[in-house]
């Protein structure tokens, strides 16, 4: 079957009108292409493959288009707004930032001090250090720096940094280097031997081989000596906490096995919680699932829930080791501003136990799309607001992107704004807050999408 495009010509679909979603127009709304279209022509953007609605307005968890249609939104603009779109404090916060200080540099400013000493305060006690930058892939850029200079201080030869294939940690060039996208590389022209990637410990691959997590990581440890790795040269091992397309987690006891490793080693551990983080899970670093201590930490997206902001979090010790590295944009007072104001909406409306207590209420509607639709729904991973639905072939646990980008096409002509993974999961990240009337209200329009594309096949 060929590849899956949205539809750009607008057809008429029923009218939705309820309390969190209304569709008025024929979807996409009319004018949609053009927005669209004129992004493509100015920009070297994959603007023509975004699921077409033109976000004019985003407030808690709906997205508003020009043209009087709402969504409810299942995205979370990819996991930024865990705190909700538009929250009244961080706009009130920032609205009063901007009077005062558009931009600082690195130079000292009270709202970069009172940020900082909130972060570390909000997050767990051995992260005692952060540094601030702009995006998720200079997080990265900075804690392979750190890795490499913690471990080429020991040891010159001790460089090498562990990833996995299929995480992904952005796409500067060391971000992407060190990520397991392989096929993505080629620009780069060469690949540094000292970053090396071992196969993701997948539930199938322990379910097929009958191995235990710790198991795959003694022979994961082999297959690095096959790879030419001395293991004592090992820097550090950087792990995206969960794959995001599939909700996949890594088995708690590879993880375990591998931070015990570790620490005999001296080798550092770290988890990539750009998107993992700030609540996703229902815990507030997704890593905590594992019961380990990493020695650093990466956010991004939902630390700030608005403006752009990346920290990497850390032992003191760490961190200290490369105290010039530092970005203009990094710490921006708006930025720091936005950070101050997440924490305190996470704390005020106490966002991680909630996106806990929301996991039980995506569970039961996905236990009744199971029960109902057994030929289309395959695996299925949840922890807190983030899941991952395995939409699969009729009769076989082989993935169907077309079936599930129609699913996330046809949500959208129901007022549900959901992620296109292109890889035949349906990938839900509702903002945390989401009300339940509204949360359930969308997993049942995606039910019903599920339900007239099954008939209509
Ligand atoms: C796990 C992970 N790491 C790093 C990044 C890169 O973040 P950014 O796009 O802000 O550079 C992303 C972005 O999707 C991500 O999901």
């Amino acid at each position: 079957m060929s590849e899956f495009k949205f539809r750009l010509d607008p057809v008429s679909v029923p009218k939705v009108e309820t309390k969190h979603r209304r569709i008025v127009t024929a979807m996409p709304a009319p004018g949609t292409r053009e927005v669209m279209e004129s992004i493509g022509r100015y920009e070297s953007s994959n603007a023509m493959d975004q699921l077409p609605v033109v976000w004019e307005e985003a407030h808690g968890h709906q997205i508003f288009d020009p043209w009087g249609n709402a969504w409810i939104d299942f995205t979370s603009t990819i996991f930024v707004t865990n705190s909700g779109h538009a929250h009244p404090h961080a706009v009130a916060r920032l609205k009063a930032a901007m009077d005062k200080l558009c931009h600082s540099y690195s130079y000292p400013t009270r709202i970069r001090a009172e940020y900082l000493a909130r972060l570390v305060a909000f997050t767990p006690a051995y992260l005692t250090k952060a540094s601030l930058f702009s995006t998720g892939t200079e997080a990265s850029e900075r804690a392979i720096k750190l890795a490499r200079h913690y471990g080429m201080t020991k040891e010159p030869r001790r460089k090498v940094i562990v990833g996995w294939d299929g995480n992904f940690h952005g796409k500067t060039m060391g971000a992407q280097m060190a990520g397991g996208y392989h096929a993505q590389k080629d620009w780069i022209g060469y690949h540094d031997p000292y970053m090396v990637h071992l196969p993701f410990p997948y539930p199938w691959v322990l379910e097929e081989t009958g191995k235990s997590g710790a198991e795959l990581f003694q022979d994961h440890l082999k297959l690095l000596q096959e790879k030419g790795v001395e293991l004592n040269g090992i820097a550090a091992f950087l792990a995206e906490s969960f794959q995001g397309w599939g909700a996949l987690f890594y088995p708690k006891d590879y993880i375990q096995a591998l931070r015990e490793w570790s620490r005999q080693q001296d080798s550092l551990l770290i988890f990539d919680e750009i998107q993992a983080g700030f609540g996703r899970t229902g815990k507030l670093f997704a890593y905590e699932y594992y019961d380990v201590e990493p020695d650093l930490v990466t956010c991004g997206k939902g630390i700030s829930g608005t403006i752009a902001l990346s920290a990497v979090l850390g032992r003191g010790e760490i961190i200290d080791l490369d105290p010039a590295y530092t970005s203009t944009h990094g710490g921006h007072p708006l930025a720091c501003t936005a950070g101050l104001a997440n924490i305190e909406i996470f704390e005020s409306e106490n966002l991680v136990a909630e996106s806990k207590r929301k996991e039980t209420l995506v569970a039961a509607e996905i236990e009744r799309w199971k029960a109902r639709f057994p030929d289309r729904i395959g695996r299925v991973y949840g922890n807190g607001l983030l899941w991952g639905i395995f939409l699969v072939k009729p009769g076989t646990d082989e993935l169907d992107p077309y079936f599930c980008a129609s699913v996330v096409e046809r949500s959208l002509h129901k007022g549900v704004f959901n992620i296109h993974t292109g890889r035949g999961t349906i990938k839900l990240g509702p903002p945390l807050n989401i009300p339940d009337d509204a949360l359930v209200e969308g997993l049942r329009a995606m039910e019903e999408a599920i339900a007239e594309l099954v008939s209509e096949a």
